[in-house]
C-alpha cells in the first residue's frame, strides 16, 4: 500500500487523456497532473529544450511526493525517458506511453505490419521501432508524422469537416498502406480515434485496429502497481492539475479532454 499521489505530465493538456483513463481505471489513486502549456508544442522542439522541460516537471512531481511519474506525451516520453529515469533514481519509478503500446503491438502483431503517426519528434526518433526491434516480434512498422494533428485538435477542429479532410490526407499517404493496426502515437489522438476509426471502416481499407494506447497504459501502469505493491488505500482521493502558463482556452478544453470539469491551478516553471 502506498497513498502518495501518481504523477502525470505531458506538454499540455493532450495527456489527459492518459489521465482520464487512469482516473477510471485507477479510482482510488489520487493524481498530480502537469501540462507545460508554456512549452507546447513539443513536436516541434530539440531533444535537449525538451530535456530541460521535463527535468523541471519531475522536480514539480517529486515535491508533490509522487510514487510514480508517469511520462504522458510521446514526444517527451522519447526525448527524456531515460534522462528522466536516471534524474528521479529512487525517489519515484518513472513510466512512459510508449513501452505499453509496444509491448501489446508485440504480442497481437508478431510478424505483422503495422503504422504509427505522431508529432515530428516521436516519429523522427524511431524510438518505438528501437524499442519493437528489443521485443523480436519481427513487426513491420510504417510511421508518419503528422504535425497538423495536434494543432487541429488543440483549436478544437474535431469531427469536422475540416479534420475529416486532414485526417483522410495523412491515411492516404502511400508510406501507410497494407498496414493491419495504427499505433495513435500521440496523446492528443484519442480524441480523433472515431475518425480514424471511419475512415479504416470504408471499404477500401478493412480491418485495421486503430490502437489508443491511454487505456492500455493505465492498464499497464495497473498491473505496475500491483507488482510494486504500490496501491493506494483510497482513502482522500485528491486530484490536482498544474499548468505551466494558464489561459481560459487551456481551462475550457481540459473538459473535452478530461471528460469533466478540472480546476487548473497556475504553476509556473521559471519564475
Ligand atoms: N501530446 C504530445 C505527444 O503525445 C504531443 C503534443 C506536442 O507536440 O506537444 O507527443
Amino acid at each position: 500500500m502506498n497513498n502518495q499521489p501518481i504523477g502525470i505530465f505531458d506538454s499540455g493538456i493532450g495527456g489527459l487523456t492518459v489521465a482520464h483513463a487512469v482516473n477510471t481505471l485507477l479510482p482510488q489513486e489520487s493524481i498530480i497532473y502537469f501540462g507545460d502549456t508554456a512549452h507546447l508544442p513539443y513536436g516541434d522542439k530539440s531533444t535537449a529544450a525538451i530535456q530541460s522541460y521535463t527535468i523541471k516537471i519531475a522536480d514539480v512531481l517529486l515535491k508533490n511526493n509522487c510514487k510514480v511519474i508517469l511520462i504522458a506525451c510521446n514526444s517527451a516520453s522519447a526525448a527524456a525517458y531515460q534522462l528522466v529515469k536516471e534524474y528521479v533514481g529512487s525517489r519515484a519509478k518513472v513510466l512512459n506511453v510508449i513501452d505499453p503500446a509496444v509491448q501489446y503491438v508485440a504480442k497481437k502483431y508478431e510478424g505483422k505490419t503495422i503504422g504509427l503517426i505522431g508529432t515530428k519528434k516521436t516519429v523522427s526518433s524511431n524510438v518505438y521501432r528501437k524499442r519493437l526491434d528489443k521485443t523480436n516480434s519481427d513487426i513491420e512498422l510504417k510511421a508518419l508524422a503528422t504535425p497538423l494533428l495536434v494543432p487541429m485538435i488543440e483549436e478544437g477542429f474535431f469531427n469536422s469537416n475540416i479534420s475529416h479532410s486532414i485526417i483522410e490526407n495523412y491515411l492516404k499517404d502511400p508510406s501507410l498502406q497494407g498496414i493491419e493496426a495504427l499505433i495513435l502515437g500521440c496523446t492528443h489522438f484519442p480524441l480523433i480515434k472515431n475518425e480514424i476509426e471511419a475512415f479504416y471502416n470504408s471499404d477500401v481499407h478493412r480491418n485495421v485496429e486503430v490502437i489508443d494506447s491511454s487505456m492500455i497504459v493505465a492498464e499497464y501502469l495497473k498491473e505496475y502497481l500491483r507488482k510494486h505493491d504500490l496501491f493506494s488505500s483510497g482513502e482522500s482521493v485528491k486530484h490536482t492539475f498544474y499548468v505551466s502558463d494558464y489561459t481560459r482556452s487551456f481551462a475550457e478544453s481540459t473538459r473535452i479532454f478530461f471528460k469533466e470539469e478540472v480546476n487548473l491551478e497556475h504553476y509556473p516553471l521559471w519564475e
